[in-house]
């Protein structure tokens, strides 16, 4: 019998090179003991042979002798979701299926084999539980009263949302559940012991990502691409934003740190929509929060609106830039950008259910009027958008910031205050 230790619930890495060894040495599914590890001198414990199994070193040696192993894309995807589920024969159940798959020609056409149904189960469980705890942890951040987020888990699913956590919210949080700590310090993630290990944390108990026994920084991430219904049918402004997290809708997802969403709460009264995330909202993952952000937050007090009693959001929720001496400079959104991205304003839309809908700059028209819009024909009179929605046009902040000349500026700036003040007697109409 071969014994397996893998370092936690979700190494991935040591299954995987693990498996390619045993897979090498013909080894079968039962003959073969997969466990986690539960202390820190655990790979010990089984002697000799058990340690040259699960030492990565010795793997990672091996691995470069080994044959790649050739398996369907899809079939690896469900292995790396199997991986999380609470089923403590998962490691076995996934080494016996890529084994099946390779020496008896198991494929997904295989619908009623007993292994096939088993990972089917298991990779619904883990993705419905992935779907609900971010939903949990959207509301988690836009409530902001606290820091941690008890979580009480099923599957061991905290790991693979690591990713997405740190897009939904740049700031620090922690994730609590029985079996593992999670903490984003702002700048680092952390892995620490469960509530069921430890009721407290010491310093040298957390192990950052990439290294101690995360040191490969190897589990699996789950990528949930929000498909158009998910869109169409979210509840809650906390749901829609964790589906945006994923979008991959435009080429603009890629070079991002992440998707910044709108913030504030339904019924709003007034959406302020603006053009798309600068360098410093990227980062922070909040719209209007770099110089444009603070104008406007100057204008908004002139103009007796409080900012966080409305709605404030981008038409195109990923930051367009180009790299210049290692400074990211902002680019225009194009028009395929501003249509990809209509969905998710108009989703917002739909939830927030605004009276009046500020307009900053021509992108922001552009995506609710679907046309190209000259700001000075528009701006400064009330637009109906539909029925009681009315809309205002005006210009963009960063436009007021690029005035030359002081006396324009001000003047501009004037205008730009009057044109909030007559979004705001619109609500009150
Ligand atoms: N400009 C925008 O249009 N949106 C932001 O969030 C920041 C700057
Ligand atoms: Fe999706 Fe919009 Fe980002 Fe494009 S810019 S990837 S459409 S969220």
């Amino acid at each position: 019998m071969k014994h397996v230790v893998l370092a936690h619930e979700v190494d991935w890495h040591t299954w995987r090179s693990e498996t390619r060894l045993c897979l090498h040495e013909q080894i079968a599914p039962d003959a073969i003991q997969w466990r986690v590890r539960e202390t820190e001198d655990d790979f010990d414990k089984l002697g000799e042979s058990s340690e040259r199994i699960s030492s990565k070193n010795t793997t990672s040696e091996e691995k470069i002798s080994l044959p790649r192993i050739n398996l369907p894309r899809a079939l690896m995807q469900d292995l790396m979701i199997l991986l999380q589920s609470y089923d403590p024969d998962r490691f076995s159940l996934a080494y016996r299926l890529v084994y099946r798959s390779l020496y008896e020609g198991l494929t997904r056409q295989d619908i009623n084999d007993s292994d096939r149904v088993l990972l089917k189960e298991h990779v619904q469980d883990v993705l419905q539980e992935t779907y609900s705890f971010r939903k949990i942890f959207s509301e988690f951040v836009a409530s902001r009263e606290r820091q941690k987020l008890p979580y009480e888990n099923k599957n061991y699913i905290i790991e693979a949302n690591a990713s997405f956590c740190k897009a939904r919210c740049a700031y620090l949080w922690e994730v609590q559940t029985p079996y593992r700590r999670m903490l984003w310090n702002g700048t680092k993630l952390f892995f620490g012991p469960g509530e069921r290990q430890s009721p407290h944390v010491t310093a040298q108990q957390w192990q950052a990502d990439g290294e101690g026994i995360w040191r490969e920084g190897f589990y699996p991430h789950q990528v949930l691409l929000p498909s158009r219904e998910r869109v169409k049918e979210a509840e809650t402004l906390p749901e829609l934003a964790a589906a945006a997290m994923d979008c991959r809708a435009c080429e603009l997802c890629g070079p991002a740190f992440r998707t910044v969403f709108g913030v504030g709460q339904a019924f709003s009264p007034i959406m302020f929509v603006g053009e798309q995330p600068g360098d410093q909202e990227d980062r922070a993952g909040v719209p209007f929060v770099g110089p444009a952000g603070q104008l406007l937050d100057q204008a908004l007090n002139e103009a007796g609106i409080i900012r966080a009693e409305n709605y404030v959001t981008n038409a195109v929720k990923h930051f367009r830039f180009i790299l210049k001496n290692g400074r990211r400079l902002h680019q225009k959104p194009e028009e395929r950008h501003i249509t990809a991205c209509s969905p998710w304003l108009e989703a917002e839309r739909r939830l927030v259910k605004p009276k009046v809908i500020v307009m900053l700059g021509a992108t922001a028209a552009h995506s609710l009027f679907k046309r190209f819009v000259i700001i000075s024909r528009e701006r400064s009179r009330t637009l109906l958008i539909e029925n009681d929605v009315k809309g205002v046009v005006t210009v963009h902040p960063s436009y007021l910031l690029r005035l030359p000349d002081e006396r324009a500026k001000q003047q501009e700036y004037e205008r730009f205050v009057s044109d909030l003040a007559l979004a705001r007697s619109l609500v009150e109409l």
